[in-house]
């Protein structure tokens, strides 16, 4: 996804680091952690984009617990306005590239990762950009709690293919495998900016819930 900057951005970020947003130093990170990530159930989105999904979460479900990771400042600008506007207190985000976060943060955080429309990078040479690429998949190993669950929807075919084999390469448990996903606006799913541009194209759209368990040396 791709945005013009917009000159609000900078300024409205930098307004709100400290409370909405959570910046790379540490005692920004410790109070994500100590404070926010304390909740019963939190959970992670990877590449928000405009943010209507997790924005619509967080509006269904006031007592959940929402970390929003985006790579680009102006998109998640546009975040932080729908945060505001909603007036939603349980949402964080973080400006940043994902590849980094399972050395930002502290193990065992997220009941649920979200994936939603990921940049497919179909070229070979850009396997490890793909946010189901192994090293990621390590990362959230460390980040899920213990039965937390990773759930992927995506209008791309490659992408999912290379995901359902990565995540099976890498030990995850698939509990649903779902290629042609319907429409579904309930507690646990909101339509995303790209699910809507997908779905009036006549695209299906493909969906996948995995989980991995440790398998202990004497189990
Ligand atoms: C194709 S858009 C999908 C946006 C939204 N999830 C949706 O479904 O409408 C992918 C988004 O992921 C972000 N993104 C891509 N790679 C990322 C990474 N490694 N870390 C964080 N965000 C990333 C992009 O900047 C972009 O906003």
């Amino acid at each position: 996804m791709r945005l013009r900057k917009k000159a609000w951005a900078e300024p409205l970020i930098k307004k709100h680091t400290g409370d909405i947003i959570v910046s790379n130093e540490a005692s920004s990170i410790k109070k994500l952690e100590d404070d926010f990530l304390r909740n019963n159930e939190n959970i992670l989105e990877i590449g928000t984009g405009k943010g209507d999904f997790i924005t619509g979460l967080a509006l269904k479900n006031p007592n959940i617990n929402y970390l929003g990771i985006e790579l680009s400042e102006t998109i998640l600008a546009v975040v932080l306005k729908k945060t505001i506007e909603l007036d939603l207190k349980n949402i964080r985000l973080i400006n940043m590239n994902a590849k980094d976060l399972g050395e930002m943060l502290n193990p065992n955080l997220f009941d649920k990762i979200h994936l939603n429309f990921s940049d497919p990078w179909p070229k070979n040479r850009h396997e490890s950009r793909r946010l189901t690429s192994k090293n990621f998949l390590e990362s959230y190993k460390k980040l899920l709690k213990t039965g937390g669950k990773l759930i992927l929807k995506t209008d791309n075919a490659g992408l999912f293919d290379f995901s359902l084999t990565s995540l099976k390469e890498n030990n995850w448990t698939l509990e649903t495998v779902n290629y042609d996903y319907p429409l579904t606006n309930n507690n646990q799913d909101v339509e995303t900016e790209y699910e809507n541009r997908f779905r009036n194209l006549g695209q299906k759209i493909h969906y996948l819930i995995a989980s991995y368990k440790e398998v202990k040396e004497d189990e």
